[in-house]
């Protein structure tokens, strides 16, 4: 399928769904916020890849995983044999949610009422893309994609099929690793990490 290719499935066109939410009001979240942090990549793409939300660095940049996250996240695609460029990379929810320390802003978890508001986003960009397959990484895009609460320890690693068609792959967050303070169980979860992405890619 072409970038450029006509929709199809009566989804509307990807330019304009991303333009729509730019002043995106499904919840409160847009208003401390520096901009809707929209997905991005080829919309040909075969993966689609969902994380959580944008941080301090893409609420800034205005694109997805450019942080430090975001930077695991290479590290494990290049490891995966998967080029970044080549697969759709979005976000569970739209604008970063942080909570103001001194001149600091410090990420807060999305809520489930932000979550399920931001699902109709994630819901139109997999209706115009139909990836064959769709990675979560981490709870919060688990529970966008499944409509339901998941628990990544007992539902990852294998093929999960998604409310409206397709394949998903359940996995950590990068953001995950960089949180674990021990070195060997940082490398065994990075390789963990690696492994559910290449076995994703390997479906297709
Ligand atoms: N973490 C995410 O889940 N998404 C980003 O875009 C950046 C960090």
């Amino acid at each position: 399928r072409a970038r450029t290719a006509p929709v199809q499935n009566g989804a509307k066109p990807w330019d304009a769904l991303r333009e729509e939410a730019t002043g995106c009001r499904r919840c409160p979240l847009w208003k401390p916020a520096t901009q809707t942090v929209f997905g991005q990549g080829p919309l040909d793409a075969e993966i689609m890849v969902v994380g959580e939300q944008p941080g301090d660095q893409e609420d800034l940049a205005g694109e997805p995983f450019v942080g430090p996250a975001g930077k695991v996240f290479d590290e494990a695609m290049t490891a995966a044999g998967i080029e970044r460029s080549r697969v759709y990379v979005t976000n569970a929810v739209k604008h970063f949610k942080f909570e103001p320390r001194g001149k600091r802003r410090i990420h807060a978890k999305p809520g489930t009422g932000e979550i399920d508001a931001c699902r109709w986003w994630v819901e139109q960009e997999r209706a115009i893309l139909r990836p064959r397959m769709t990675i979560a990484m981490g709870a919060t895009a688990g529970r966008s994609l499944l409509g339901r609460a998941v628990t990544v320890g007992r539902e990852r690693g294998r093929p999960l099929a998604l409310p409206g068609g397709g394949e998903g792959w359940l996995t950590v967050h990068p953001s995950y690793l960089l949180r674990l303070p021990d070195k060997a169980k940082a490398d065994q979860e990075f390789a963990a990490f690696v492994h559910d992405l290449r076995s994703a890619a390997a479906r297709l």
